[in-house]
């Protein structure tokens, strides 16, 4: 059974109520409709009402009426959360006629849905910027307990089978945070660890990445991933991580038994942490396309609830696969 089967087969068990805020946008009706179909989770569209009954009409789609339809500008709770939203920020200068226009966002909806617990996640960036999806969410759901910035990973499927996890690895951060500190550094490394149980479904080996492997180059870049590693032991001493290590002495048994002598994760790793989202991004964009990878994610990592981002050049399955790694990870989060 393929990783994404088997991931929508543990989503359609937990049947978690999904926020998708993009609801009129044709990808996303025709994967809600895929969605309700397979009965991956159940579904917020938020949107207009009228409009999204008769594009789901003209796409000949035959499942949205299943959906529950959130029109922005005139839904039942909409005082409510604009309460909620004062509770929360009118300490950090949030006027009510702020709140009350921000609500009719459907970004801003989405987040205040899960925060009220109306919903347990959501999956939204079909036509949003990365910035625009995560603003509301970093300001209103925030992160969980013990973590203090949120990072994006991605699930690489490899070709070749003798990398990572019988081809699969985990690539983070590689999505959100520009240049973490070694604290951050380390939390990255901790919520990429809980993913790859958690989504990915194996035991990781997480390799913390820098142009330097046990000490060969001397930096303050490369310092800062050594003290990373120290404190993301002490954090979580479940993980098996070792670092500094370079690209090719984490993933290349030969090189790593060379260049690292004694490590457990040199030349076996199945995670990787890179030093900055510059290098995150750039490598596993690479890797998609040099080694035709496959890339699912950004699985956004940190966030007291799920919250995940598409990127605008999604298909329908994209969308699909997300809803249902939001389902399984709001489903993790509930215990
Ligand atoms: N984790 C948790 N909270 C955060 C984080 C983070 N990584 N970054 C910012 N915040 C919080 C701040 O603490 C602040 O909270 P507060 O208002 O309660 O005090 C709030 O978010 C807003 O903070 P700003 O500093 O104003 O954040 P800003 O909006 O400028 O930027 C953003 C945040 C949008 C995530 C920015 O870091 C960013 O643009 N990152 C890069 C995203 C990106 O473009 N990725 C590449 C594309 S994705 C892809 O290729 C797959």
């Amino acid at each position: 059974m393929d990783l994404i089967h088997e991931i929508k087969e543990k989503a359609k068990q937990h049947s978690m109520r999904i926020v998708l805020p993009e609801g009129g946008e044709e990808r996303t009706l025709k994967a809600a409709d895929i969605i309700l179909e397979e009965n991956l989770a159940r579904l917020f569209l938020i949107g207009n009402p009228a409009d999204i009954q008769q594009k789901a009409k003209g796409f000949g789609l035959k499942n949205i009426d299943k959906a529950t339809i959130i029109d922005p500008v005139s839904h039942v709770n909409k005082a409510r959360y604009v309460q909620l939203m004062l509770d929360l920020r009118k300490s950090k200068g949030l006027t009510q006629e702020e709140a009350e226009r921000l609500i009719e966002d459907p970004l801003y909806l989405g987040v205040l849905m899960i925060k009220a617990g109306d919903a347990d996640g959501e999956v939204a960036g079909a036509m949003n910027a990365t910035g625009d999806v995560l603003r509301p969410a970093f300001q209103y759901v925030k992160t969980m307990p013990g973590i203090s910035i949120v990072s994006g990973a991605f699930i690489m499927i490899l070709k070749d089978k003798e990398f990572g996890e019988d081809g699969l690895m985990v690539f983070a951060d590689c999505a959100v945070h520009p240049d973490p500190t070694d604290r951050e550094l380390a939390e990255i490394a901790v919520a990429t660890g809980k993913t790859t149980r958690a989504i990915a479904g194996f035991e990781p080996r997480i390799a913390m990445l820098s142009f330097s492997t046990k000490g060969s180059a001397k930096h303050a870049m490369v310092d800062k991933v050594v003290s990373a590693t120290k404190i993301a032991r002490e954090m979580d001493p479940s993980l098996k991580i070792d670092g500094e290590l370079q690209a090719d002495a984490a993933i290349i048994e030969a090189i790593g038994r060379s260049k690292a002598p004694g490590s457990e994760i040199a030349g076996k790793a199945n995670v990787l942490v890179f030093p900055s989202l510059e290098t995150g991004n750039i490598a596993y964009k690479l890797v998609q396309r040099l080694a035709h990878a496959e890339a699912i994610g950004p699985v956004l990592q940190g966030m007291a609830a799920p919250i995940n981002d598409l990127s605008r050049g999604c298909s329908v399955s994209d969308i699909v696969n997300l809803v249902a790694i939001t389902a399984n990870q709001a489903a993790g989060m509930k215990g």
